[in-house]
């Protein structure tokens, strides 16, 4: 055997886990049972918080380069769900810190002030690797949301800032997209002119519809109108920008068209695992609006509407966090521009062909 046996309790270093709970109700001589379990529960999400931070570390790895390998993609994928995994597990874990009641709470709270998990520079890390902006966060008490951690937090937080999230990297690669012309095929080209017939179509529909009274059909055809300026929205690289100047959009035009090709043509081979990255990301960002609100259900039954042992509104700010903080919503909304199947243009022989599976990352490369 070329390395020394191993033993379980030093493997895991279970002497410094094990070791690392530290009641300060104890340490200030009015011992309150719960603390035990308030601290354990923080300790287990953060330790679930880094095996998150390792799987999206390796993932951004992977998109960094000017090229991205197929055979990582199914990786990525594969670790992404284990992301949105953990939080299905995190999330369903405060039932245990439920088991503590509020008038318990109350029995050591005093103790932690002025800490708080808005100071978890894991948490932090985790909204800007995903791709969470500082510009798009709550005010917190007029202060930016670093500026309650500790000075070596600050720079880890910030350092998050300034490398390529997530977001920006799965951005970059949609906009490399290499299928969106073939030969003749022009797939936005033939995408406006579906959608143009699919609107014509539903028009004629409420027009023709001999069951609806005139004053319901001024009602269905103004409904019509507004889906036909949204889809003028999205063909007009224009307005586009527009939007994203406004905040309404975040991701690039290019990079939309690429999302709506492989949502819209998922079914064809070399498209599947790119739209179950797009799925995953989708999967991870609801994973986390479910846990904020979650963890603010948790807040107000413990402290109700009182203030935060960080300063925060507490219930109140968390729950505007739910929105305010999230980071793909531009591939939620892309289920906007979807048609069905059968309005679908076509794919010419030659694009069902180099969509199939023989379409190898070598001849990518070329
Ligand atoms: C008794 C249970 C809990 C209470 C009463 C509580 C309370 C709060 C409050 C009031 C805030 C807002 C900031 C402030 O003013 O302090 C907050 C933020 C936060 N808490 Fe908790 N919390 C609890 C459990 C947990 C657990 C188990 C975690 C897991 C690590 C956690 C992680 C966080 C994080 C990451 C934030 C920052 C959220 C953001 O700014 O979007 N909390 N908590």
């Amino acid at each position: 055997m070329k390395h020394p046996p191993a033993y379980y309790a030093d493997y895991l270093q279970l002497d410094k886990i094990l070791s690392a709970q530290s009641p300060r109700s104890a340490e200030f001589g009015k011992p309150a049972h719960d603390e035990m379990l308030f601290i354990t529960t923080h300790q287990v999400f953060e330790i679930w918080f880094k095996q998150i931070l390792h799987e999206l570390d390796s993932v951004r790895e992977m998109f960094l380069g000017d090229y991205v390998d197929e055979k990582s993609i199914g990786v990525a994928v594969s670790r992404l769900n284990r992301v949105a995994t953990i939080q299905s597990a995190l999330i369903e874990q405060f039932r245990i810190l439920e088991t503590m009641t509020p008038l318990d709470f109350l029995e050591f709270r005093d103790f932690l002030s002025p800490a708080s998990g808005f100071q978890s520079v894991q948490f932090r890390l985790i909204e800007n690797k995903l791709g969470l902006k500082r510009q798009a966060r709550l005010d917190f008490n007029d202060a930016p949301y670093d500026k309650r951690l500790s000075e070596a937090h600050q720079a880890l937080a910030q350092r998050a800032e300034i490398e390529p999230s997530l977001f920006d990297l799965v951005e970059r690669w949609l906009e490399r997209t290499p299928f969106l012309k073939f030969g003749d095929f022009d797939f936005w080209r033939s995408y406006k002119e579906a959608v143009e017939r699919m609107l014509d179509r539903d028009r004629e529909t409420i027009e023709r519809n001999p069951t609806l009274s005139e004053a319901e059909k001024i009602q269905e055809l103004s409904q019509l109108s507004r889906t036909i300026e949204n889809f003028a929205a999205l063909f007009s690289e224009e307005k586009h920008k527009e939007f994203v100047a406004m905040g309404a959009r975040r991701l690039s035009y290019a990079a939309t068209k690429a999302a709506l090709l492989i949502m819209l043509y998922r079914d064809q081979p070399i498209l599947h695992l790119p739209f179950r990255l797009l799925t995953a990301l989708v999967e991870i960002d609801e994973s986390l609006a479910a846990w904020r609100y979650r963890h603010a259900l948790v807040v107000q039954r413990m402290i109700g509407t009182k203030i935060g042992t960080g300063g925060s509104s507490g219930h109140a700010y968390l729950k505007q966090t739910i929105d305010a903080h999230r980071i793909f919503t531009d591939f939620f909304n892309l289920s906007t521009f979807l048609i069905p199947r059968s309005a679908l243009p076509e794919l010419p022989a030659e694009a069902e062909r180099e969509l199939g599976f023989f379409y190898g990352s070598e001849s990518l490369k070329k």
